[in-house]
């Protein structure tokens, strides 16, 4: 069934190939959001150019522009006005194709607003309709039509479109749609509908090509990677991958992929088995990102995370126990409605105690529909802006404090490419995600080398070669 309908889909690429056979079209894609929405963006890429779109170069008219948009927080509301104001006058001038998608298309309020203010949007999508894309697009251009094409009901899973990455060296994989978890900040949830896992056998197949193409590193995508396959049948599987676990052992087999990361876990689903996957697997990266969201437990119950700051503090111990050289990166929201001093005080306690790598800071952002948003006692701009700022103080001066334990260090890093400003300086990470910058031949571009660490420099780190 689902290959009936990419086959449909795929004669629609053909259709639109051969409507413009002479004319060079190019085409340009804005993504907000996630890596979820850029690995969408990479397959709306894969498209385009099987139907002989080619991307624009920067600053260059196009003759379709997506937009790819997100709804975590409310800027990006703005953001996307901003843009589709811009693009009126292109459009005028250049006829150009104007399309929006993505989670921010499953809101109702922002599919009427659209419409309303920006009648001269040609194509309006939403999450799980993404692979419709090719039949919209050939309905706009051979009919003229406006086309709106949103489903509230779950997407399925397609398999077998075609993809255009934005690196050679590093590739995303989406293992799962969707979201179960119902935080009560989030909406997430809403606008990408239930938790749904992709057939390992599929997910084995696209990494075992993406080594055959010379790919070092992939990162596994998903709202919950550690819930994979929870809401699966696992009867009868051939290859007995049946968990996020199993499926890390599997991933950890196949020659030439020397990186494995993955984004995000949750912390009340990271079970003993991931654990030791995670040990066992030494292509895992030991930069595990862990989100905490809030170190208090009164915060954490009304956030509907299911773990206590405690429970948190025992896991990071634990894997700490089982995997001594891991690390961690978090999210945190500060300022969630009732947040009280005590509370942040709790969330720079646990800061102070898990001495995180990264950590991505966020203002609570009121999003409509969420029970959160319900909630009475809304923290004000002003304290919300100085609880952000006191916890991005905490974090710096750990920064510099952590930078100094790499010095005299021997670290493994994937070779990213040469430094913007310097191209006798070459780049790359460390298995933690630390940037190095070293001096070396333009050769070693895509490999995995080892240099030692000379000096920290807050954002980035020196290393040596040759030691
Ligand atoms: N599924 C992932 C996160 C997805 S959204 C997880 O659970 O970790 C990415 C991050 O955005 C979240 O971790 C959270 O820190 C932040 N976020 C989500 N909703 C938000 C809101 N309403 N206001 C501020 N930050 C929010
Ligand atoms: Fe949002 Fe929570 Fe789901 Fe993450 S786990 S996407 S924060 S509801
Ligand atoms: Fe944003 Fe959608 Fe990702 S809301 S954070 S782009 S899943």
């Amino acid at each position: 069934m689902n290959k009936e309908v990419i086959e449909e889909q795929i004669q629609y690429i053909r259709k639109v190939k051969e409507m413009m056979k002479n004319e060079k079209k190019y085409y340009n894609i804005l993504t907000m959001g996630c890596q979820l929405n850029e690995n969408d963006s990479e397959k709306l890429a894969g498209m385009l150019e099987e139907m002989g779109y080619k991307p624009a170069k920067n600053g260059t008219v196009s003759d379709i522009y997506i937009l790819n948009t997100c709804c975590v927080r409310e800027n990006a509301e703005e953001k996307l006005f901003g843009k589709v104001g811009e693009l009126k006058k292109i459009k005028q001038k250049n006829n150009s194709i104007i399309a929006v998608c993505g989670c921010m298309m499953q809101e109702k309020h922002m599919q009427d607003k659209l419409k309303e203010s920006y009648p001269y949007i040609d194509i309006i999508f939403g999450t799980h309709t993404l692979h419709k894309f090719p039949e919209d697009l050939y309905k706009v251009i051979s009919e003229k039509n406006k086309i709106k094409d949103i489903l509230d009901i779950d997407g399925e899973i397609y398999e077998g479109l075609p993809i255009k990455r934005n690196s050679n060296k590093s590739a995303s994989v989406t293992i799962m749609y969707g979201c179960n978890n119902f935080c009560s900040y989030c909406i997430v949830p809403y606008v990408r509908g239930r938790e749904r896992s992709r057939n390992p056998e599929d997910i084995i197949a696209e990494i075992e090509q993406l080594s055959k193409e010379g790919y070092k590193e992939v990162t596994l995508l998903g709202q919950n990677v550690n819930s994979y396959m929870r809401t699966e049948k696992k009867e009868n599987r051939s290859d007995n991958i049946t968990s996020f676990a199993d499926l890390l052992r599997a991933v950890n087999k196949i020659q030439g992929i020397e990186v494995i990361k993955f984004i995000s876990p949750h912390p009340k689903d990271f079970t003993e088995d991931v654990i030791q996957a995670i040990k066992e697997c030494k292509k895992v990266s030991r930069l595990i990102h862990l989100p905490l969201q809030s170190g208090s437990t009164e915060v954490l119950r009304k956030m509907n995370r299911k773990y206590t700051k405690e429970q948190y503090l025992e896991l990071v111990s634990k894997i700490k126990t089982e995997i001594p050289e891991a690390v961690f990166s978090t999210d945190i929201i500060v300022g969630f409605p009732e947040e009280t001093e005590k509370d942040f005080q709790d969330t720079l306690d646990v800061v102070k105690k898990v001495n995180f790598e990264q950590i991505f800071m966020f203002i609570y952002s009121r999003r409509k529909g969420t029970p959160a948003d319900k909630m009475e006692s809304q923290i004000p701009e002003e304290i919300k802006h100085k609880r952000f700022d006191r916890l991005k103080e905490l974090f710096e001066k750990q920064v510099e404090l952590n930078n100094k334990k790499y010095i005299g260090t021997i670290q493994k890093i994937l070779v990213e490419g040469t430094s913007k400003n310097n191209d006798k300086m070459l780049t790359g990470r460390t298995t933690t995600n630390k940037i190095v910058n070293f001096e070396g031949s333009k050769s070693l571009v895509g490999q995995v080398i080892e240099v030692k660490i000379a000096s920290e420099h807050k954002w980035y780190l020196k290393g040596e070669k040759n030691f």
